[in-house]
């Protein structure tokens, strides 16, 4: 097995509020992984950390071998948000051709012809080459969810990390969306963080259940009654750390 995400001992902190605790994960090439929790319970904050857009406070993380952020280009990141004025000046055309950009090329680099094939590829594929010249800052929520999708799979990343991907999109977009994640699946590892269990339970691979530590990675295995109780539960209790069961076999209860 070749393992793309090592994480040993991971705590993340803002300041004095802890977001990660104690992350321990492996994540192995060509998985789909998907990571389900309570709002605030350290989702983006693993995802940003893979990315290497924060750092661990302590313990250790690789990402293909390296400190996360040493993989240029190699890492596609769609984040939760993307809060842009309206009259931001980059048309979506140019906003997505960013996605070619790396630490190492980001100076003085100009956009070669292959660039510009791989975008408009990449907007044919996401059903928004027709929006290709708008002001992004313009696009309706769907429209800007496939731009961003766009922008990250446009350098042919290696891991690809999704938070909540298809939050604003219709129940076509969405399945338009997994069928290409699928597809991509086959020669890309997908990290994805969604609320949608429907998508949960027909396309990842595996599960990760994170409230600030993970408490439960591996076969996805969930069923209605489960759900209810992931998230049926009041937000409140989750959020103060009220244990609640969620998957039929949680490896740290004695009963388990
Ligand atoms: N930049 C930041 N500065 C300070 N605190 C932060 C920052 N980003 C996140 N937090 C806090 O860290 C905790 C985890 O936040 P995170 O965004 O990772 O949660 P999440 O699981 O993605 O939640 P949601 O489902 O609402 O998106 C929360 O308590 C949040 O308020
Ligand atoms: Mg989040």
């Amino acid at each position: 097995m070749n393992t793309v995400v090592q994480l040993e001992d991971v705590d993340v902190y803002y300041g004095n509020l802890q977001a990660l605790s104690n992350i321990t994960l492996n994540i192995e090439a060509l998985d789909f992984l998907g990571i389900i929790g309570p709002n605030g319970g350290g989702k983006s904050t693993l995802l940003k950390l893979i990315a290497g857009l924060v750092k661990p406070s302590s313990g250790k993380a690789w990402v293909l071998g390296s400190p996360p952020c040493h993989t240029p280009g190699k890492i596609g990141y769609v984040p939760q948000r993307f809060n842009l004025n309206r009259e931001f000046p980059f048309s979506v055309v140019e906003t997505i051709l960013t996605g070619r950009l790396t630490k190492n090329n980001l100076f003085l680099h100009r956009y070669t012809d292959k660039d510009i094939l791989a975008v408009d590829e990449i907007m044919r594929t996401l059903g928004i080459y027709d929006l290709k010249d708008r002001q992004i800052g313009q696009l309706s929520g769907g429209q800007m969810q496939r731009a961003l999708i766009a922008r990250a799979l446009v350098m042919e990343p290696e891991i690809l990390l999704l938070d909540e991907p298809t939050a604003c999109l219709d129940a076509g977009s969405k399945s338009q969306i997994y069928s290409i994640l699928k597809d991509l699946n086959q020669y890309m590892t997908i990290i994805m963080v969604s609320h949608d269990m429907g998508v949960i339970s027909s396309y990842v691979k595996s599960l990760a259940c994170l409230n600030m530590d993970i408490f439960y990675h591996g076969v996805p295995e969930l069923t209605d009654t489960l759900l209810g109780q992931v998230y049926g539960c009041p937000v409140e209790l989750i959020a103060h750390g009220v244990p609640h069961r969620v998957l039929p076999h949680h490896p740290e209860e004695p009963n388990a």
